[in-house]
Order: C-alpha cells, then structure tokens, then sequence
C-alpha cells in the first residue's frame, strides 16, 4: 500500500511532494497558469524542493511568472526555471509559446494544465469561442497537442509506462454542464436534453433561452471543467500505449484569484458551496498525487480528489464522448496541432 493511503482532504502539496521526491528528482515539469496565492504557484513550489531538472512556468503576466520565480530561488536557487508568457485565450500565443518550449527542452515528463478562468459575464477567445471553454479547455488541448512529441520523447527515454503524465486541473464543479455539443458557444441554439444541466441544478443556476438569458457563468465553466475530464480521458486512451498517462483532478476548495471576474451574487454562491476550505498547499496536494504517485501508472482514472481515485457522472468519461469532444476540439483549433 502505497503512502497515499492515509491521504485525507487536510494533506498538503508538501506532504505529497516529500513523499514522491524520488519521482520528481530530475524531471522536467510544465505548469499553467502560474502566480501569487494560486495553485499553480504552490504547486511549483512544492515541486521545487526536491530538485527536478527544469520548471517551465506559463501563464498570462509577466510580474506574476517573475514572483513567483524569485520564491522558487529563494527555496531552491538550483532549480532551472524558465518563464514563458501566454495568454491561452489566443491560440497564435499558444504556438508561439509551444515554440519556445521547444526550444528550452527536449523532453517533457509532466505537463500540468493548471490554468482557468470563471467569469459571471459571456466572453470570447481571439477566435471567437465562448471565454471559459476556448480558454480552459480548447487552449490546453491545442498546447497538449503541440507539446506531446515532447511527452512521447520523455515517456521513450524513461522506458517506464505511465511515470510522464498529464495532469488537467478540473472542478467538482464539472457537475454543471455536460459538453453542450450543439451550442458550446451559448449561442442560445436548441440543444438535446442529455446536454442540458443535470438534473437538480436550480433554474437560476442555468441558461434559459426563454427568458432571454442564453449564457449563464457557471454553465460555461462546468461545461469547461468536464471538457478537462474527457481530455484526460481521449489522452489516456490515444497516449498510454505510448508511454503518457492521464489524469483530471479536482483540487479542493481554496479561496485563490480565481473568483475575481465574478458577480457578486455568483461570488455569494461560490461561498455556500464548501464546508471545508483548503489552503494553497493543501490545494495543490491531488495535483502533485495525479503527477507523482507511481501507484497511478496504470490506473484507470480518469478523476482524482483529495488524492484518490473517484468517479465522475457517465457524461464525463464516456469514451465516446471524449472522442466526440477530441474532434470538435481539433476543428476548433482547425487540427493544426503543428507548430
Ligand atoms: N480555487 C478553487 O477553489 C478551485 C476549485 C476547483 C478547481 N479549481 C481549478 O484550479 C485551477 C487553478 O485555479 P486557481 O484557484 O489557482 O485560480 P487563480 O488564482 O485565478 O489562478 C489561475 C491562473 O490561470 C492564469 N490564467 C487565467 N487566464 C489565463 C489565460 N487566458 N492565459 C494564461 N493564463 C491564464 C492566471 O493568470 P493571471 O493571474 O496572470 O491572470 C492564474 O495564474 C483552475 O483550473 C481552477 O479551475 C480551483
């Protein structure tokens, strides 16, 4: 029995670090979605105690990538880091970045895709796709794409099936939306029941075309957030046999710069919605789990919380589905997943 056995909601970044510091030693690692009093920063900084060989950190502001870098020196001036601005709601920054990163390094043994946005008011990436879906998911599956020769590189090197990982950072809150295949853009288009809100979602916590309020915030980022689960699980079943595993993990509850485009009353339902309230380092532990723990080589998945393995609704691993969202998400990114 390995160590995550004992591993509760309380258990922190740190804790899990330490206990796969073997795993993490000379490893190169990519994290989205990196800045102060967020999970991608104490995710790197767990990681950086214990001396992996590069940290590539990505995300959209400059400053924020840079303080967090200067923490990583202080904890660990070893460590390689490397910082590339992207903003993943512009899928030419996504090549751009993806460019660089092939140019910093020949392999990639962890990619985490961290990043997220939620937002209360209807948005759109460069290219026209509903804020949270185009950023979450549609902008770390093109960068997934662009970096898995890096992957298969790392996974051929190592000779270990399923050490290289892929971690999505998803939600609970995946419980809101299925894939709206018909209308991912909120565009207030007919869609078929299987992709309406689950059942015993409130009427005010949904779209409703009829009363002329065709997006709702949380809608969009549940869609996004089992768009990351399904991703997980079309990775897993395209990559594994090649070497990569696959995971999504909900992290927890943790009061981060995550609620800032929020209205005040989603924000009124953000606080109702947990009765345990993480800390960043206790945020970061599932993610850490999903990357590290050499239990979960050959695991199923396709969820993580709290450390452990958990199911998720049929609509958020259905293979099929996932594969439907993989060819959407490939049209959408019009398949150029070269550099
Ligand atoms: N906090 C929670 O309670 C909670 C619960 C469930 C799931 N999650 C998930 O945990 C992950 C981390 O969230 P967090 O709580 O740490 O939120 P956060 O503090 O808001 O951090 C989000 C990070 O993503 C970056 N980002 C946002 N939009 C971006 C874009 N277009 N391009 C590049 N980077 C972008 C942000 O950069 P800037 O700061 O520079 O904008 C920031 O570094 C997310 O996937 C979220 O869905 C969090």
């Amino acid at each position: 029995m390995g160590p995550a056995a004992g591993w509760i909601q309380e258990t922190t970044g740190t804790e899990v670090a330490e206990a796969f510091k073997r795993n993490i030693k000379g490893k190169t690692i990519l994290i989205t979605g990196v800045s102060p009093i967020s999970l991608g920063e104490s995710t790197a900084l767990a990681i950086a105690r214990h001396g992996p060989a590069k940290l590539l950190l990505v995300s959209r502001t400059e400053s924020k990538l840079q303080h967090v870098a200067d923490k990583i020196a202080k904890i660990n001036p070893n460590v390689k880091v490397d910082l590339i601005v992207v903003d993943l709601s512009s899928q030419t920054d996504i090549r751009t970045a993806a460019r660089k990163v092939f140019d910093l390094t020949d392999r990639l043994d962890v990619l985490v895709n961290n990043a997220a946005v939620v937002t209360s008011a209807r948005g759109e990436t460069l290219e026209g796709i509903e804020l949270q879906f185009g950023t979450n998911h549609i902008g770390h599956h093109l960068l997934t794409s662009l970096l898995t020769p890096l992957l298969i590189a790392a996974a051929t090197a190592s000779g270990e099936r399923g050490t290289t990982r892929i971690v999505n950072v998803s939600s609970i809150g995946y419980r809101l939306s299925p894939i709206r295949f018909h209308d991912h853009n909120f565009e207030g288009k007919p869609i078929p029941s299987e992709e309406e809100p689950p059942k015993g979602i409130p009427a005010h916590m949904k779209p409703d075309v009829a009363a002329g309020r065709p997006y709702y915030g949380f809608t969009a980022y549940g869609q996004s957030k089992t768009a990351n689960i399904l991703h997980a699980v079309a990775l897993k079943e395209k990559f594994l046999s090649k070497g990569i595993q696959a995971f999504a993990v909900h992290p927890g509850s943790i009061w981060t710069d995550l609620s800032r485009n929020l209205s005040a009353a989603d924000r009124k339902i953000i606080e109702g919605t947990s009765t345990f309230w993480k800390n960043q380092d206790q945020g970061c532990a599932t993610t850490l789990a999903a990357a590290f723990d050499p239990d979960l080589c050959d695991a199923e998945g396709p969820f993580l919380s709290d450390c452990h393995l958990h199911d998720v609704a049929e609509y958020a691993k259905d293979q099929v589905i996932a594969e439907n969202l993989w060819q959407l998400s490939e049209k959408l990114t019009e398949g150029k997943a070269s550099l």
